[in-house]
């Protein structure tokens, strides 16, 4: 049977590094929800539709298709857009384009439908609490604040973009908020979760960490 290993965790928390080494060790399909919601956003940027023609960007979300090959390349309407979708611009809308009910219900089926039949680690916000309830493994990742800025920020330093510190950190609380805020499918933990608090930990250390739990609760 396949089985599901779900990733949640708000902003910085290590969810897309950890995940794709996790998924390479164990053999298991990627999943980055995230990367639906950024589509979406990209689109609407595409079309020149502001955030609050919220009946425009339901519209366009049943109208485009996206998808994912087994090498982590995300395409919009058979463009590859793995670069684009982590622009700046992408990244200051999508929050608030993947808090519209509507886009959730379709990105949800899309992201039920990607894992069909297979063996699959998806990592998001709700992916243990709405996605796939009955995930075989939920983990909730977590670190502080200070921690996940700190992350950010070096990450930022080696992309080359100029930003500052507390321009990180007023961003990702925003994005805690709306995270945490959302009608469907907030960011919370799921009660049948394990929390895994990455702060001051390294890469090395959460995958092997985590690993264990996998292997302890599923057969690979
Ligand atoms: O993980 P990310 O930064 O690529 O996610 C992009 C946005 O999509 C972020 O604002 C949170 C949202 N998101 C969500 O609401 N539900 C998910 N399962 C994954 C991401």
């Amino acid at each position: 049977m396949p089985f599901v290993v779900a990733i949640d965790g708000p902003a910085g928390a290590g969810k897309g590094t950890i995940t794709q080494i996790l998924a390479q060790r164990l053999g298991l399909v990627n999943i980055d929800t995230g990367a639906t919601y950024r589509c979406v956003a990209l689109a609407t940027l595409r079309e020149g539709i502001k955030l609050e023609e919220q009946e425009k960007i339901i519209n366009l979300t049943k109208k485009i298709q996206i998808q994912m090959d087994e090498k982590q390349q995300i395409y919009l309407n058979g463009e590859n857009v793995t670069r684009q979708i982590r622009e700046k611009e992408v990244s200051q809308i999508v929050s608030q384009v993947s808090s519209i009910k509507e886009v959730r219900y379709k990105m949800v089926e899309l992201q039920r439908k990607m894992a069909e039949g297979k063996n699959v680690i998806m990592e998001g916000r709700d992916i243990g609490t709405y996605v796939f309830p009955k995930a075989d493994v939920k983990i909730y990742l977590d670190a502080t604040l200070e921690e996940r800025v700190k992350r950010r920020y070096k990450e930022m330093q080696e992309k080359g973009v100029i930003i500052t510190k507390s321009e990180i950190e007023e961003n990702i609380k925003i994005r805690d908020y709306n995270d945490t805020h959302k009608e469907i499918g907030a960011l919370k933990i799921a009660e049948d979760a394990i929390v895994v608090d990455t702060t001051g930990q390294s890469i090395n250390q959460v995958v092997e960490k985590i690993e264990k739990i996998i292997e302890k609760n599923i057969t690979l």
